[in-house]
């Protein structure tokens, strides 16, 4: 498994954006789908690439393309809903799949309430989606759930971690790797992440 840190300045100015408390539900938004487009763009970076023969108004020629593979974002509720349309600039005809958790307020324990995923989500390269990587709770029962539905190939895509979520996803699924924009300090007595951005799911749909 492995942790990339995305620290692109396009990236991180917008995380700073997201990070400050006065920040609109708006300018938040836009910000979080603008840096989901760009956290695809660099984890696809080093996906494999095939040859193919086009011909362009002037002349027949070899041009390199991607590999055509089947690719699924999985969203998790509500927060990972933020960054869906931005990932989806990037592979418009990728599949979404939708899981839907919450965590308890008072153990802090994700709960289930939704799924709904792509009947060929078994033979996709998918991608998990959440903005915040917390205790890590939330992450690891949605990858249990991938891999239940027999989903081999997972990604999770986080915009903020904390070192303890990263630390869980790394010991109940070492084969999953974690794209981030941060790893944080670590998370306060309620398990928000500090210094974080708040609640993302609050901050997104303005609640
Ligand atoms: C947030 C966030 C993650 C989870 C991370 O969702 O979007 O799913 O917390 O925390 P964890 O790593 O400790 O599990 P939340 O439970 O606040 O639900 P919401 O998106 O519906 O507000
Ligand atoms: N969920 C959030 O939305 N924010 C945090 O800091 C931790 C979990």
């Amino acid at each position: 498994m492995s942790v990339t840190v995305i620290k692109h300045p396009l990236i991180q100015t917008r995380l700073t954006l997201m990070r400050k408390s006065d920040t609109t539900s708006a300018n938040f938004r836009q910000a979080l789908e603008e840096i989901s487009s760009l956290m695809v763009y660099e984890v696809t970076r080093d996906f494999p690439m095939t040859e193919v023969e086009i011909e362009t108004p002037i002349s027949k020629t070899k041009s390199r393309v991607m590999v055509d593979e089947k690719i699924c974002f999985v969203a998790i509720l509500r927060a990972g809903l933020g960054m869906i349309s931005g990932a989806l600039k990037m592979f418009p005809n990728a599949t979404v799949g939708i899981i839907g958790m919450y965590r308890d307020e008072k153990t802090l324990q994700p709960v289930e309430y939704y799924s709904k995923l792509p009947a060929d989500i078994t033979s996709s390269r998918v991608f998990v989606v959440d903005p915040m990587l917390a205790t890590g709770g939330s992450a690891v029962d949605a990858i249990d759930l991938l891999k239940k539905n027999s989903v081999k190939n997972i990604t999770l895509i986080s915009l903020l971690s904390a070192p303890e979520g990263i630390k869980k996803v790394e010991t109940d699924h070492p084969d999953v790797d974690i794209f981030t924009t941060s790893i944080d300090e670590g998370l306060n007595s309620t398990a928000y992440i500090i210094p974080g951005l708040g609640d993302a799911g609050d901050r997104i749909f303005n609640t």
